[in-house]
């Protein structure tokens, strides 16, 4: 549906007049860029997904010289403008040749719609096509997920916050900025030695200023001193651009990129599908792929892995291709007519992405700022002054990706009424009662886990479930809700598991308390506009089911408007005990089998209360820490 791009595009990030780049990005050596001729027979580490984790792992496991890793990608080495471009956030996602698109199942919750599932295609994987936004979820999530494994585990807040500093470069904003928006941080929470980089922008939209303080008008919101101290309320955050060149920093820049000469025992073949994994016994020997055009297996080859195969293809493709590779729930390996090496049930289950598209739009009818977006837009005096800033200096609203700064809330803070029972309610659901019928007992047992988890974080002051994106224009209201509690499904196609895409159901709003969450979001943010200091602006509401809409016309509302995915996809390989449904262990290697680990967004358990890049670097600096250790 082209419908859900657009309006993704013009809720989430207002500079759709964006000026393209023309960028001075490092140069590259493409020495160990390797073609399928010179492949090895057999590496030490084989990585499946040359995206943001499969190429943050690979970079470390070369440093040394002591391995020989290949990483194998879909996608092509991509270098245009598009991928460079920072003005706007969205030059990338919308050049076609960088992603790819598919329908996911129609969501009998949201009026039978299929919604376009969409992720990074390219060397550096969605890093190269995100927007930008440099998030940190709160302390809680972090402590959540090892909770899971007991009070000791060594994924929490503190386990991972070496990690955050290792995998970002902070650059923090110029005192001007600093002064004029009253800006809090704190560099503490970060690094300064990764070629990753999140930065600010030299210019902000004057708007934010008083919109960043209305906040403070409604009780209980909090200003932590930094985007990264892992706190709930309203705060400045960076976008992840390299500050010299003002380029899109990813992962193939941050880990690729001037490395590979140096590194002859660091080989990446792109334009690669993999199909699956081979196993001799339980112990994963090698992959099997095509060519990425390929429409069957007659080109198939097989590269062997001494010591591991780690799968980093993102949260739609690895429970793919584990699945295609016997390592799945057994039922639809049978259907598939895939040979099983170990029944898992909890490959594919417990997706999870955070919905889009949920509250009403703001208009201010008195808007005294200039300039805002809209100039970027159609002033062509405006342009022109930006442009030339830009070739100038790299300065100005040209380095804007998109407002750095928004309200990441507590369900208490924007549902003070309605919090206590919400919680109690979903705390009391039976876990099986939302989920597919015929539910593995270990996915249910570790559902009920979560459910108790999430209850507590529904309660809690350091726990974020709304997310309000500010534009700095004259018409706002694009939200976020950061936990649903609806579980969906990645399945393969049963009929052609290798080249179907995978079968994406959301099963959004299948849990009927993200409906009643969900109903709190729009009084909320209604009361934001009009109950703060914004009322001064004269705002009006326009689209949602109207300002004097029941409960039941805006859940209607929502039911057609709705869209699952901010392309935050996590949890179809979860990092959870096997007895909780889990695919890996805290050592990221998968159950049942030897030689196999998962990196990538799939082995989150549970989404954070954030967006996902920041997390997803940290995680995959933590995990190829865990791969060398047991080398
Ligand atoms: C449009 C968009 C906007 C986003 N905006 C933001 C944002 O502003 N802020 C934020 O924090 N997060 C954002 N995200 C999310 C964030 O970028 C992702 O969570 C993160 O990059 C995921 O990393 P990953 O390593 O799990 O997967 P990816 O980076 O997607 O890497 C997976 C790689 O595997 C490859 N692959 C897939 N199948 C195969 C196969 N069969 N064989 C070989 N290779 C394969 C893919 O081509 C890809 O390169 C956005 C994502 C998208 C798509
Ligand atoms: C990639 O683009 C950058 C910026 O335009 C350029 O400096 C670099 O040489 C390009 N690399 C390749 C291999 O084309
Ligand atoms: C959605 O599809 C299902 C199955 O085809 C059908 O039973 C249901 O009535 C449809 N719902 C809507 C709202 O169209
Ligand atoms: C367009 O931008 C210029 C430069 O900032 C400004 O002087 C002018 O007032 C703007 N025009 C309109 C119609 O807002
Ligand atoms: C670029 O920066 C220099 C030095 O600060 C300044 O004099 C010049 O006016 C700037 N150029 C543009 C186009 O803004
Ligand atoms: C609301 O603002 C947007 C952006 O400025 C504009 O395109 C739209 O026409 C406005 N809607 C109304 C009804 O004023
Ligand atoms: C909502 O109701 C109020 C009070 O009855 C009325 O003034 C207003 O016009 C109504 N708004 C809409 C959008 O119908």
């Amino acid at each position: 549906m082209a419908l859900s791009k657009l309006t993704l595009a013009a809720l989430m990030l207002p500079l759709l007049g964006a000026v393209v780049a023309s960028p001075t990005a490092r140069s590259i050596t493409h020495s160990t860029l390797v073609t399928r001729d010179d492949l090895l027979p057999e590496y030490d580490y084989v990585i499946v997904g040359g995206g943001t984790s499969g190429l943050t792992v690979a970079d470390r496991l070369t440093e040394s010289g002591k391995y020989t890793v290949l990483v194998l990608e879909r996608g092509a080495f991509q270098n245009s403008s598009s991928v460079w471009t920072v003005a706007g956030g969205i030059s990338a996602f919308l050049d076609p040749n960088l992603l790819f698109t598919f329908q996911s199942a129609p969501q009998e919750g949201l009026n039978n719609r299929s919604i376009t599932v969409m992720n990074g295609l390219l060397l550096g994987g969605s890093s190269g096509v995100n927007a930008m936004q440099v998030l940190r979820g709160q302390q809680e999530d972090y402590d959540r997920w090892g909770s899971y494994f007991g009070k000791k585990s060594k994924w929490s807040w503190d386990g991972l916050l070496p990690y955050f500093r290792k995998a970002w470069n902070f650059h923090p904003p110029t005192p001007e900025l600093v002064s004029q928006f009253d800006i809090k941080y704190d560099s503490r929470y970060w690094g300064s030695t990764s070629n990753v980089h999140a930065s600010f922008p030299t210019f902000l939209w004057p708007a934010l200023k008083m919109e960043m303080a209305a906040f403070g008008d409604i009780p209980g919101v909090k200003y932590p001193s930094d985007s990264g101290s892992g706190d709930a309320g309203a705060y400045w955050h960076p976008t992840s651009f390299n500050p010299t060149t003002v380029t899109r920093s990813f992962a193939r820049p941050g880990h690729w990129d001037g490395i590979a000469a140096a590194r002859p025992n660091y080989h990446t073949l792109t334009e690669q599908r993999v199909l699956k994994v081979t196993f001799h016994g339980k112990r994963a020997k090698g992959v099997v792929f095509v060519p990425a055009d390929a429409t069957d297996q007659s080109q198939a080859r097989t590269v062997k892995a001494k010591k591991e195969i780690i799968m980093a293809a993102g949260t739609h493709h690895t429970p793919q291709i584990l699945q295609a590779s016997g390592v799945g729930p057994k039922k639809i390996l049978a259907e598939a007519g895939v040979p099983l090496v170990v029944d898992l049930p909890g490959v594919g289950s417990n997706f999870q992405d955070q919905p889009f598209n949920i509250v009403p739009q703001f208009n201010y009818t008195s808007f005294p700022f200039h300039p805002d977006t809209s100039d970027l837009a159609t002033n062509q005096t405006f342009i022109a002054e930006a442009a030339a800033k830009f070739a100038a200096n790299r300065t100005g609203p040209l380095s804007v990706a998109a407002a750095n700064c928004a309200a990441w809330l507590p369900l208490r803070v924007i549902a003070p009424q309605a919090w206590r029972d919400i919680a109690a309610r979903y705390e009391a659901q039976d876990p099986a009662a939302y989920l597919p019928s015929g539910t593995d007992r270990a996915i249910v047992a570790g559902y009920r886990a979560q459910q108790k988890a999430l209850a507590r974080a529904m309660r809690s002051k350091g726990s974020a479930t709304y997310n309000l994106i500010l534009g700095g224009a004259s018409s706002n209201g694009a939200a976020v809700y950061l936990h649903p509690c609806s579980r969906g499904t990645v399945h393969i196609n049963r009929a052609d598991p290798f080249f179907s895409p995978p079968e994406v159901d959301y099963r959004a709003l299948s849990n009927p308390i993200d409906v009643d969450v969900l109903l709190e979001f729009t009084p909320f943010t209604r009361r934001y506009f009009t109950e703060t200091r914004l009322k001064s602006l004269n705002p009006v509401e326009l689209g949602g089911a109207g300002a004097n809409a029941t409960r039941d016309q805006v859940e209607a509302w929502l039911r057609g408007a709705l869209i699952p995915s901010s392309f935050h996809p996590v949890g179809t390989a979860a990092m959870m005990p096997r007895h909780l449904g889990g695919v890996v262990d805290e050592k990221l290697l998968v159950y049942g089998v030897k030689g196999l680990s998962v990196v990538d967004a799939s082995m989150i358990p549970d989404l954070p209360g954030s967006y996902t890049q920041q997390t997803v670097y940290a995680m995959a600096e933590k995990a190829a820490d865990v791969i060398k250790v047991r080398a």
